[in-house]
């Protein structure tokens, strides 16, 4: 199936006839962002999709977002047109980890980044993302331990950020994000001196970055670590003329669509995410047809989870 005129015809019609809302996360292919009726982070996309009034959300991103969606908003049929698409940062914690961790710090404040299955977020006190994770620990009294997961380099960044002792991390991580490494950040830096660095706080170049800029080897204030919606934001009001950019590639779109004069290029171009991927235009299609596939979070585990999620999508408005 090709993105042509008809597709976009033929989506468009559909939706209408399922009062569907279509969202798209800003790591989605091309033709995926441009039809959907709103593109960006994952916080932005979870509070649209609980104030929406449509009766069906389509979720283009990956099962989590989709799940908590659904966590939001129960009452609603929640689409994902691919429902194998995973995430290995959401693998990274189970809910009986998260439980046994919960058990060796009694009392501690549980933080979870909202890249994590229901089961964890059933179990956690607050869930962030990366725009407003540096809020979120920032809420909690600082007498109060913190457990944050899954993400080692998003934990490090709000630690640096909040200065905060009493906070444990676990080890997970995003292999697309891992992948995206100091030396190749480095290198990328020097060949463009001028150059903005907008970094994603799930990158293991991000410590680096800092580093970077602490030996003065890039002005700090080039520096950025934003989550892709920041970035958006970021990109209208920069005044430089060309950006390095750390994240999955497809953001580069939103990015060049945001600020058509800067030049934008990737740290590391294979930084691609073959889970957000996964929905193409003939998924997209499908899901529209069939109303599949279709997202269901156990009703016990959703009621559990939905008082964290609320609090994600409260804090940092
Ligand atoms: P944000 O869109 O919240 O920055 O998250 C990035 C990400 O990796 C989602 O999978
Ligand atoms: Fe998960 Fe990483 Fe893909 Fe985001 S880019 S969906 S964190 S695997």
């Amino acid at each position: 199936v090709e993105p042509d005129e008809a597709w976009v015809e033929e989506v468009r019609k559909l939706a209408r006839e399922r009062d569907a809302v279509l969202l798209a996360h800003n790591y989605q292919a091309p033709a995926i962002q441009d039809i959907a009726d709103h593109t960006g982070d994952s916080l932005a996309l979870s509070r649209i999709a609980a104030a929406s009034d449509a009766s069906t959300i389509v979720f283009c991103g990956v099962h989590f977002m989709a799940e908590t969606a659904k966590i939001l908003s129960p009452d609603k049929t929640v689409l994902i047109p691919d429902a194998r698409a995973g995430c290995s940062l959401a693998d990274s914690i189970t809910g009986a980890q998260l439980r046994e961790w919960k058990a060796q710090h009694p009392g501690a404040v549980v933080v979870a980044y909202v890249n994590t299955t229901a089961e964890v977020k059933a179990e956690t006190d607050i869930c962030c993302t990366s725009s407003n994770a540096v809020d979120v620990v920032t809420s909690i009294p600082a007498d109060r331990e913190v457990l944050f997961g899954p993400d080692q380099f998003l934990g490090a960044h709000v630690k640096r950020k909040t200065g905060r002792e009493n906070m444990h991390i676990w080890a997970g991580e995003c292999h697309v994000h891992a992948g995206i490494n100091g030396p190749e950040l480095a290198q990328r830096a020097a060949e463009h001196p001028d150059a903005d660095l907008f970094i994603h706080p799930e990158c293991g170049c991000a410590t680096s970055a800092l580093y970077l800029a602490g030996e003065g080897a890039v002005p700090a204030d080039k520096v950025k670590i934003l989550s892709t919606g920041d970035m958006v934001q970021e990109a209208r009001a920069t005044k430089a003329k060309s950006v390095l950019v750390a994240t999955e590639v497809g953001m580069l779109h939103q990015l060049r669509k945001a600020a058509p004069g800067i030049d934008f290029r990737a740290v590391n171009d294979r930084a691609s995410c073959a889970y957000m991927k996964m929905i193409t235009p003939a998924a997209l299609l499908r899901a529209l047809r069939d109303g599949a596939d279709e997202v269901r979070v156990d009703p016990e585990t959703a009621a559990r989870a939905r008082a964290s999620v609320q609090r994600m999508i409260e804090i940092g408005q």
